[in-house]
């Protein structure tokens, strides 16, 4: 595919400042990669992440590094204490913001309507939205993976429609896969974004063949070349590996 993959770097509510500067020097020793790299630090580094990267921009010219964040406000400003808006993280340099990670989803209940609604946002505020998506262990032993994904697609499509998407990325996560060491095989994998593309293209075969589809859950050096490999998997969203600097730029090289 002439899809360029993205390596997306999830820090989750962990990493440093530290953190940030030893990824920044180890893509310094790396001549070049020509994967799209995300990080998405917590909000309170952004500031300090872009900085490095003003600072070290010279050394990184062969690379392409962004910032993203991990969530955002589905308001666009005002009394909604504890929040973070759109304006805001562009104002810190964010390109990429992450939507309806599974955590947020189902740790601080957010709807599929809420999903939708910090989607139509990120894209006003000028955010590359990356929507996640993905199956409870539940569903796909009761095989009932492609209606859960189905639905959670659905939820984002009738409202924001098909040509949103040309300016979003997709990150199949299953629930069973997050943090648990035990990634989905290249064939389950391969098999989910086959669908997901499958269904983008039957009601749009331009935003189906463009959209890039990173997989998320357990990825790390180990088994990154034989998942980013598979026709449809553009790339990863990477939680555990990306807090290991050596480990991250590796998973990068290996997109690349
Ligand atoms: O956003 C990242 C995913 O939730 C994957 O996390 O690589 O620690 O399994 P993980």
């Amino acid at each position: 595919a002439t899809r360029r993959p993205v390596i997306a770097a999830n820090w989750k509510m962990a990493g440093s400042q530290q953190l940030g500067e030893e990824v920044l020097e180890k893509f310094k020793l790396l001549p070049s990669s020509s994967a799209e790299v995300v990080i998405c630090p917590p909000s309170v580094y952004l500031d300090s992440l872009q900085q490095q990267l003003s600072k070290h921009s010279s050394e990184l010219v062969n690379h392409r590094i962004s910032l993203g964040a991990q969530n955002m406000s589905h308001q666009e400003f005002g009394a909604y204490t504890g929040e973070t808006s759109g304006a805001m993280l562009k104002e810190f340099g964010c390109s990429y913001v992450i939507i309806g990670h599974s955590e947020r989803r189902r740790m601080y209940g957010e709807s599929s309507d809420i999903v939708a609604d910090k989607f139509i946002m990120a894209q006003k505020m000028g955010l590359t939205p990356i929507l996640c998506v993905g199956e409870s262990l539940a569903a796909r032993e009761a095989n009932r993976t492609f209606e859960v994904l189905n639905g959670e697609l659905n939820a984002v499509l009738d409202k924001v429609g098909i040509m949103a998407f040309d300016n979003a990325l997709i990150a199949y996560e299953p629930l069973w896969a997050i943090g648990t060491g035990k990634s989905a095989t290249p064939e389950q994998a391969q098999e989910v974004h086959a669908f997901i593309r499958q269904r983008l293209t039957e009601i749009s075969p331009f935003v189906g063949e463009k959209i890039r589809i990173l997989y998320g859950g357990s990825v790390k050096p180990s088994n990154a070349a034989d998942l980013f490999t598979r026709p449809d998997v553009d790339g990863g969203l990477v939680g555990g590996a990306s807090l290991n600097a050596s480990d991250f730029v590796n998973l990068c090289r290996i997109a690349s």
